[in-house]
């Protein structure tokens, strides 16, 4: 598949790259050679096959088995209201089994509907902006989030690396309740999530697994000792972040009881500043086209 793909061009990058090795083209073109090089229109077929699969009720499918038709193995994640995601069943739950039950209490709920309304693609990346229609089930209101990715494929047409960054704004809840003030609206979604958050710990956080004494002591500190959280504090020590990976339990309480419990497990906690976040370095492929990286320049 790759070298059908592979143009003229790469072939020969490759045999230069074998002839005259040097320290950046000695590790570099053998990875590149696999990259596959897609058309326009592959590429655009392989973003809507993307978000197909994350609409309701297709994403449910997505969940099952154990492996993926859309990712890698290895695939690598990152949705930047939350975290970073490593390999296929970790971001099948995240991506998929998050909105995946209308039934759950959820802040968004479930993706009925999209629209790709930028988009630009090239070799085996694509960049697009997709306005994706949540249907807020537990809040009987129908929200539109703007979703912008850079999404990259392997030969397979299977993801190997998404950058996800989530226009998600906690609204109209306060309307849908009546309510008279925003911390009225705080307080009914806090009492509601920590309920939730707090019935699934009782159910499947157990044994070793267990992170509170018990309920009360759960929602004592969902309430009271963390911050509720904004909408970008995903992955922060906050109730919201805690209320993202309460749907995650079911799948495997091994891995998910700690990140809704008071340590956060790695996930809910506030371990990176502000610069940290912003120059975080997680990708181990490029997004930059082979020989154009190294653009950095500074002001005078
Ligand atoms: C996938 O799961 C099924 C049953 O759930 C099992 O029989 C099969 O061996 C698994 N395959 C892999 C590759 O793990
Ligand atoms: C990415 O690189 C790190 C560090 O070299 C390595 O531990 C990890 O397995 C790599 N991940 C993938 C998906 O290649
Ligand atoms: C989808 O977006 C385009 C703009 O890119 C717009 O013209 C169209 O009306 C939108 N469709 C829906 C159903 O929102
Ligand atoms: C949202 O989900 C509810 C409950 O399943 C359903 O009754 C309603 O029709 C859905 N709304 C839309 C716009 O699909
Ligand atoms: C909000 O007010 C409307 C109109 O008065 C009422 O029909 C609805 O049941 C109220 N909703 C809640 C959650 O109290």
């Amino acid at each position: 598949m790759a070298f059908q793909r592979a143009s003229w061009g790469s072939l020969l990058m490759i045999a230069f790259a074998v002839l005259i090795p040097s320290a950046t083209c000695a590790s570099d073109p053998l990875k590149t050679s696999l990259k596959p090089k897609y058309t326009f229109d592959q590429l655009w077929d392989l973003e809507k096959t993307f978000w197909d699969s994350f609409l309701y009720p297709a994403n449910v499918k997505q969940t099952e088995g154990n492996s993926s038709s859309v990712f890698a193995p290895n695939v690598q994640g990152r949705v930047d209201i939350t975290r970073t995601f490593d390999g296929d069943e970790l971001n099948r739950e995240y991506i998929f089994g998050l909105f995946s039950d209308p039934e759950h209490v959820s802040l968004v709920g479930v993706p009925i509907a999209y629209n790709i309304t930028q988009f630009s693609a090239n070799e085996n990346i694509a960049s697009a902006t997709t306005i994706v229609t949540f249907n807020a089930t537990t809040f009987g209101i129908v929200v539109p989030v703007t979703i912008d990715t850079w999404i990259m494929w392997d030969t397979d047409g299977k993801i190997t690396q998404y950058d996800a960054v989530f226009h998600f704004i906690i609204g109209n809840v306060a309307t849908k309740i009546n309510a008279t003030s925003s911390d009225q609206a705080v307080g009914y979604v806090s009492d509601l999530l920590a309920k939730t958050i707090c019935a699934t710990h009782e159910q499947y956080c157990t044994g070793s697994d267990q992170q509170y004494t018990d309920t009360a002591a759960c929602y004592d500190f969902l309430t009271k000792d963390v911050r509720f959280g904004k909408s970008y504090e995903l992955g922060r020590n906050t109730m919201l972040c805690r209320e993202v990976h309460e749907h995650m339990v079911h799948y495997r309480p091994d891995i998910h009881c700690a990140h809704i419990g008071p340590s956060g497990g790695g996930y809910c906690v506030d371990d990176m500043t502000y610069t940290q976040t912003v120059l975080q370095s997680y990708f181990n492929e490029s997004w930059i086209p082979f020989g154009y990286e190294g653009n950095q320049r500074m002001g005078r």
